[in-house]
C-alpha cells in the first residue's frame, strides 16, 4: 500500500513539474483562440533540424507516432483516426505535400512541444530529438506527385551526372549539389548582411564563401565557412541563414540541395 501512494506521489510531481514548464500562459490562451491564431515566435520558427532523417530516426518518430498521434492524425497521416472521427475534428491530409509545406520544422516542432486547439502538447515529457523523429516522420508522410509540381522549379539539365541516392530507401531525403548560379536563381527571400562596423572601421572588403545546405522546404539549413575575412565571416551566415528558397523537385520528389554562396562585401558600392 505504502509504495503504491508513493508511486502515486512521484507520478503527480512529475505531472506539476511537466505542467510548470509548459508555460500556462500560453497554453490558455491558445485554447481562447482558434488554432490558426496561435502564434509561432520567429526563433521558434527558425529552429534549424539538428537530426537527420534517416532510417532510425524515421523509425522512432514512426514508433511513437503511432502511440500517441494515430488516433487522430490516422495511421497513414490522412487525419481520419478514430478518435478524430469521435471528437469530430477535421484534420489536414499529410500525405499531401501542401498539407505541412507552410510549416517549418522549427513551427512543427514548436506545434508538437505546446500544442494546437485540441491538440495536447508534449511539452517537456518528451526528449528534443524524439520531437524532431516525429517531425522527420510527419515529412515522410507525403506522397509527393509529380503532377503537382507544375509550379514548382525543377531542376533541369545542370543536374546530369549528380548521383542522387540509391531508390531503395525512399523515406531518406535525397540532395543534390547544384552550382551557384542555379542556387541564386532560386532565391525567394534574400536578407543582405549588415557590414559589421570593425570591418568597416579598419576597411575590410572581401568575399565570404559558405557552403549551404537547404532544406526540402527551402529553408538554408547549415552552413559551413569556406573561406572568407574573419571579422566579415558572422554577418555574412547570419544573414544567409536567413534566406528562403523555392523547393527544388528532382523526379517528383522534394530534395535537399547542397551549393556554394559567395557574399560580398563592398567599401564602395
Ligand atoms: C486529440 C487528437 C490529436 C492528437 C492525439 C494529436 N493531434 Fe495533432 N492536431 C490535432 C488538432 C485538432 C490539430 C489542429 C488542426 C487545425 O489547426 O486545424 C492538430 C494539429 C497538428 C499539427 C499542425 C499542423 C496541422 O495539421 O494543423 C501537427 C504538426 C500535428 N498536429 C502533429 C501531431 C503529432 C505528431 C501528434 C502525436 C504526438 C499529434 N498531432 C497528436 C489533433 C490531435
Amino acid at each position: 500500500m505504502k509504495r503504491v501512494l508513493f508511486a502515486a506521489a512521484a507520478a503527480l510531481l512529475l505531472l506539476s513539474a511537466a505542467a510548470q514548464e509548459e508555460k500556462p500562459s500560453e497554453s490558455k490562451a491558445q485554447e481562447a483562440k482558434p488554432a490558426e491564431e496561435a502564434k509561432i515566435p520567429p526563433e521558434a520558427a527558425q529552429k534549424p533540424n539538428p537530426v537527420k532523417p534517416t532510417e532510425a530516426s524515421l523509425e522512432a518518430g514512426k514508433k511513437f507516432y503511432s502511440t500517441q498521434c494515430v488516433m487522430c492524425h490516422g495511421k497513414e497521416g490522412d487525419g481520419k483516426g478514430d478518435l478524430a472521427k469521435e471528437m469530430d475534428l477535421k484534420l489536414r491530409d499529410y500525405r499531401q505535400p501542401e498539407a505541412l509545406k507552410g510549416l517549418t520544422d522549427g513551427e512543427l516542432f514548436y506545434i508538437l512541444s505546446t500544442g494546437r486547439g485540441k491538440m495536447p502538447g508534449q511539452g517537456s515529457r518528451m526528449p528534443e530529438e524524439q520531437k524532431w523523429n516525429v517531425v522527420n516522420y510527419l515529412r515522410s508522410l507525403a506522397k509527393p506527385k509529380a503532377a503537382a509540381s507544375s509550379e514548382r522549379t525543377v531542376v533541369g539539365g545542370v543536374l546530369g551526372g549528380v548521383a542522387a541516392e540509391s531508390p531503395a530507401k525512399p523515406d531518406a531525403p535525397r540532395r543534390i549539389v547544384v552550382g551557384s548560379r542555379v542556387a541564386e536563381a532560386k532565391i525567394i527571400d534574400k536578407p543582405l548582411p549588415a557590414y559589421p562596423r570593425e570591418a568597416l572601421a579598419a576597411r575590410i572588403a572581401g568575399v565570404v564563401r559558405l557552403k549551404v545546405l537547404i532544406s526540402e522546404e527551402g529553408n538554408v539549413r547549415q552552413i559551413e565557412v569556406i573561406s572568407g575575412h574573419p571579422l566579415l565571416v558572422k554577418a555574412a551566415v547570419d544573414a544567409v541563414k536567413r534566406w528562403r528558397y523555392q523547393q527544388t523537385l528532382l523526379n517528383g520528389e522534394l530534395v535537399e540541395v547542397e551549393t556554394v554562396v559567395d557574399v560580398t562585401f563592398s567599401l564602395n558600392p
